[in-house]
């Protein structure tokens, strides 16, 4: 299914290559005033053409919103945005229709549609899609902010080179505002330079690499959340695995958690001016499902790109023979970089939810 959420619901829709994509978020609270230049950054951030390490293909991602707006405030009416596809060259996929890309969603798309989607561009199945999933983000994290939540993320590696990872315990508002904002979000931004010539690398080589992101939610009140199915952990997952190239997700301490006893991995609690903190963050801001006040911790697993101009055997579903593959067309080297604001929208999201499920927004 294309729609989540149960409060504040979102659709997304269209395919790479038809004339539009767009989303309608249902459910938003009304009289909630957005700043459109806000929006419209957030969308660069993930456009393509606009980082070096990302694919040439230039959209300019500009959203036309048509409904649930009025004096740039929200009227409580489904809120509609579309995004004119300008940029298309369809004509690089002629030959995927028959021969699907190893990694890509062209062969399980093909049986479970019964040959009818539109493979063109990834159809429904293209990265393109989560640019209104950034446009939804982009309206939610706007409501959040004025609560005091801050989302943000940072590229916590490329490969085998790794970021800093966030203090879960003492996460800066600056930091919060510096990584929300730029397009290749690193905490030390030192380790910039060979991660982007890892890129390059792969770039020339014909190839792609992937890597993982670390989001960071602030801000959360204690208390959010529900247990078992309905958890925060669950609710987060659930919309992340939304997003093309997500293989994987921790919180907190995660698989690195599972190496230490007890006494290492547990957040020792303590009072600061009457508000309960713990001294560690390992439990990622979430006991039993439920917020506990610290700041939610959440890393991502995206996968290489899955199209490379390398030549990659496949099938022929015509002929029903083996085959091969050289795959023309723009392609990002590294989703992660692009997939960094989508995570951090994805989160706002999911967060937009959860608040909506107890306290009622
Ligand atoms: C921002 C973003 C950009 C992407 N760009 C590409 C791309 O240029 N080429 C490609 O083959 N896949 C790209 N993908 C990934 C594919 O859409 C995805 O791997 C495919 O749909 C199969 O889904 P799965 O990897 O989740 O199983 C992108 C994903 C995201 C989030």
């Amino acid at each position: 299914m294309s729609s989540w959420g149960n409060d504040v619901k979102i659709s997304v829709f269209g395919e790479s290559h038809g004339n539009g994509i767009g989303v309608v978020i249902d459910g938003l609270p009304a009289g909630e005033k957005l700043n459109l230049d806000e929006i419209y950054l957030q969308m660069s951030r993930r456009a393509p053409g606009k980082d070096k390490a990302a694919t040439p293909r230039a959209e300019r991602d500009i959203p036309e919103i048509l409904s649930g707006l009025l004096n740039d405030t929200t009227t409580g009416a489904p809120l509609c945005a579309v995004i004119r596809n300008t940029n298309v060259r369809s004509g690089d996929y002629g030959n995927v229709l028959n021969c699907p890309r190893p990694g890509h969603a062209d062969y399980t798309g093909y049986v479970r549609y019964n040959g009818f989607n539109d493979i063109r561009g990834g159809g429904h199945f293209s990265g393109r899609l989560t640019a209104p999933l950034v446009f939804a983000g982009a309206v939610c994290r706007q409501i959040l902010e004025k609560k005091g939540i801050k989302i943000a993320a940072h590229i916590s590696s490329i490969g085998d080179i790794e970021d800093e990872r966030f203090n879960g315990a003492d996460i800066s508002c600056e930091l919060m505002d510096r990584l929300s904002k730029t397009t290749f979000g690193l905490i030390d931004q030192s380790r910039e330079e060979k991660m982007r010539a890892l890129i390059e690398e792969c770039r020339l080589s014909q190839d792609s690499i992937g890597g993982t992101i670390e989001c960071a939610v602030t801000g959360m009140p204690v208390g959010a959340g529900s247990p078992m199915f309905n958890g925060i952990e669950n609710v987060i997952s659930s919309i992340i695995f939304g997003i093309p190239a997500v293989k994987g997700i921790e919180f907190g301490s995660g698989f690195d958690g599972a190496k230490l006893r007890g006494s290492q991995n547990n957040d020792e609690f303590y009072y600061d001016n009457g508000v309960v903190k713990t001294r560690t963050n390992n439990h990622g801001g979430i006991l039993g499902g439920i917020s506990s006040g610290m700041p939610i911790i959440f890393r991502t697993a995206i996968k290489p790109t899955p199209s490379i101009s390398v030549k990659q055997r496949t099938v022929d579903l015509n002929s029903k023979s083996d085959s091969e593959l050289e795959i023309h067309g723009r392609h990002d080297p590294c989703i992660v970089v692009r997939a960094v604001p989508v995570i951090e929208s994805a989160a706002a999201v999911a967060i937009i939810n959860i608040l909506s499920e107890v306290h009622k927004l």
